[in-house]
This record gives C-alpha cells, structure tokens and sequence, in this order.
C-alpha cells in the first residue's frame, strides 16, 4: 500500500505580540445608575476601576487589525507570509463570512486560511493551541492569532449581573517555526451541558419567531449566572492549570508569569492560592483598568504586564482562558 507523505513535524513558538486597547475610558460611575450599584460594590467584587469602550464607529476587524499589525511589526514579518489567520471572537455581528477573512485582506495576507473560532473567554489559547499545530503540522510557517471583542455592543446596559465586567478591545500572536518548543501542551475541555450560565439571547431564530408573532425586537445581550461561573472557575481552573505546567515538563517554580483571563480579581486571587506559585511569579490584573474583555484579555494582560516590567522577552507564562461553554484551555509559552 503507497504512504501518504507528510510535511516534516517541527515546533512553534510566539514571536510577535500587538494589542490594541479601545479609546474610550468608561469609570465605574458612568455604569452603575441603571444597575442601581456603586464603584465600591464593583471594586470590591471585580476589581474593576474602569473598563474601556471602543467607539460607535471602531469596529471589531478595526481593532483586530490594528492588533495584527503591531504583531507582525515586533516580529518583523510581512504580511504576505502568514500562512493563517485565526479569529478569536464572539462580537463579530456576521453569521457569515468570518472577521478572520476581512482582517486577511485588510492585512495583504493572500495566501493565508482564514476563519473564526468560538470560545469566548477560552478563546485566546484554544487558538495558540490550534496554532502550534498548524506550525508543528508543517501546514503554515506563520500564524496570526487574533482575540478580539466588542462587548460593549452585546451587553445590555441595565442588566445588573454583566453591566459593570465587559469590555472591548484586541490582542494577537504571530507564532512561527522554532527548533525548541516554544509553545507547551493545550489542556482543553468544554463542558456544553452549562450552556446557558454564559448565553447571548434571544438567539437569531427565537428572535424571528417573537419578531413574526407580533412580538417585540430585542437585541441579543450576554447573560451569566455569575456566581455560578465564579464557583467553576475557582474550582475547576488549578487542576487545569496544574496539567498544563506538567505537560510542558515543569512545575511552578519554573514559571515566571501568570495570565489568566481577566473574568475577576476575586477569580485570580483564588487561583493563585491554589496554584502555590513562588512569589517571584509577576500576575497580570489588566482588567482593573480595562475590564472583562474575554477573547482578548490575555493578550492585552500579558502585554500590560510587560510595560510594567512585571514579565519579559524570554520568560515562561501560564496562560488560562475559562468562560461560556464553559470551555476552558490553558498553555506555557515563551514570551517573545
Ligand atoms: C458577577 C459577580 C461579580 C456578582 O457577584 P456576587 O457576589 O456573586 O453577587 P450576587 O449575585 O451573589 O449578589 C450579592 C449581593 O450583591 C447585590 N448585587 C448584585 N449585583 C449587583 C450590582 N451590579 N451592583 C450592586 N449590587 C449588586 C445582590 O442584590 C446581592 O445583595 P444581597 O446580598 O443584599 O442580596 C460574581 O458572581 C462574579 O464575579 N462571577 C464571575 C463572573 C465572571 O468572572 N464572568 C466572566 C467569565 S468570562
């Protein structure tokens, strides 16, 4: 029987990082009169001082793009040379086609496979893994991988368990071929059967039903049962995180960055308890000053920790992406 031949297998590792952060600086006393809250009650219980907001006119592939750029630039690499493109959103406001094609195209990067992955606050290292492998494969040489949100326009302002956590904004990846990994194991799981503890409703067709029967028109908006997602987090994310250092051959000791997703202070003040890293280890809190910004928080963490010297080029990161799904994935990376 004849083989069939296979691209050699290789490594990956991050050689590039951009962000893009939205402009608009939304405090907490700008949020909490339709929720009847207070900035105490939301510093206390997220951590959160401000969010930022992109404006009417900045749209996803907008911010994504801009992201993408800044990732190429610090890894020196044009965009003719991606051989994918990878979209992490769940704010693109198209069934179809993809984000991923249109900031492709906005990039110059023609020869690349384009699409958008759905896993919310996952998101981000459910790409960096699917990454690894289209690099390891031999498939691509250069994967951008994008986590971008424009919740502010899928939360509803008057809802009182997400007003004051969602954010908007971008961060991406450009991982290339190496001769070590640069990337560890993806340890990743969903579990589907809590569908609704983090659901965009009405979905389109209960919609067209209501709308056909003479009912009202509501805009889809983000719906959590908060405390329910906060026990599975802090409950279920160590031992996710423990399996991703012990797949990448490490221990804690070894690592010197940790970033979760932004989700909540309280979230990774409890994870770090867990987790008995050594107090060397420097934990990004972006979402203090920028807010829950899901698929793009870890990027935008990661690169905040950075400006503020708290990780460098070189170091190792956890990273942990939990959120609807509840899906849930985490990796070691090399920082670049
Ligand atoms: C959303 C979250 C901050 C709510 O905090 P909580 O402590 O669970 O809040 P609860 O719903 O139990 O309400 C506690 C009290 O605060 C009040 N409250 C609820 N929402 C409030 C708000 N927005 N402002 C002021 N008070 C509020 C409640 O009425 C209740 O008051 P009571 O004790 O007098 O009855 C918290 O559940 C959380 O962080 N969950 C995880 C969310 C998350 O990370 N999501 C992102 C995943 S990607």
């Amino acid at each position: 029987m004849k083989q069939i031949s296979a691209r050699p297998r290789r490594y990956s590792e991050v050689i590039g990082l951009g962000v893009h952060r939205a402009s608009r600086v939304v405090p907490n006393d700008e949020i909490v009169g339709p929720i009847d809250s207070s900035d105490e009650w939301i510093r206390e219980r997220t951590g959160i001082v401000q969010r930022l907001w992109a404006p009417d006119e900045v749209t996803i592939v907008d911010m994504a793009v801009d992201a993408a750029e800044q990732a190429l630039t610090h890894a020196g690499i044009t965009a003719d040379r991606l051989g994918t493109v990878i979209v992490s959103t769940i704010s693109h406001p198209y069934q179809t086609p993809s984000a991923a094609v249109l900031v492709a195209d906005r990039l110059g990067a023609r020869e690349a496979g384009a699409f958008d992955i759905s896993a919310a606050c996952a998101g981000f290292p459910y790409a960096v893994g699917l990454a690894d492998g289209i690099i390891s494969s031999g498939e691509s040489d250069y994967v951008l991988v994008i986590g971008v949100e424009k919740l502010s326009e899928w939360t509803s302002p008057t809802d009182r368990g997400t007003a004051f956590i969602f954010a908007d904004g971008a961060g991406a990846f450009l991982l290339g071929p190496a001769d070590a990994p640069g990337v560890g194991p993806t340890i990743w799981g969903a579990e589907g059967a809590e569908f609704d503890a983090i659901v965009v409703e009405p979905s389109w067709t209960d919609l067209r039903k209501q709308v056909a029967s003479g009912g009202e028109f509501v805009w889809p908006t983000l719906h959590m049962q908060g405390q329910k997602v906060f026990r599975w987090a802090v409950s279920e994310m160590v031992t996710v995180c423990h399996h991703a250092i012990e797949a990448a051959g490490l221990t804690p000791d070894d690592i010197q960055a940790f970033v979760p997703h932004q989700a909540n202070n309280r979230i990774t003040d409890a994870l770090l308890r867990g987790l008995k890293f050594p107090d060397t280890v420097s934990v990004a809190r972006d979402i203090i000053m920028t807010g829950n910004t899901s698929a793009a928080s870890i990027p935008l963490a990661l690169d905040s920790l950075m400006r503020e010297g708290g990780a460098k080029s070189g170091d190792l990161a956890l990273m942990v992406g939990f959120g609807a799904g509840l899906a849930y994935a985490a990796q070691v990376v090399r920082i670049p």
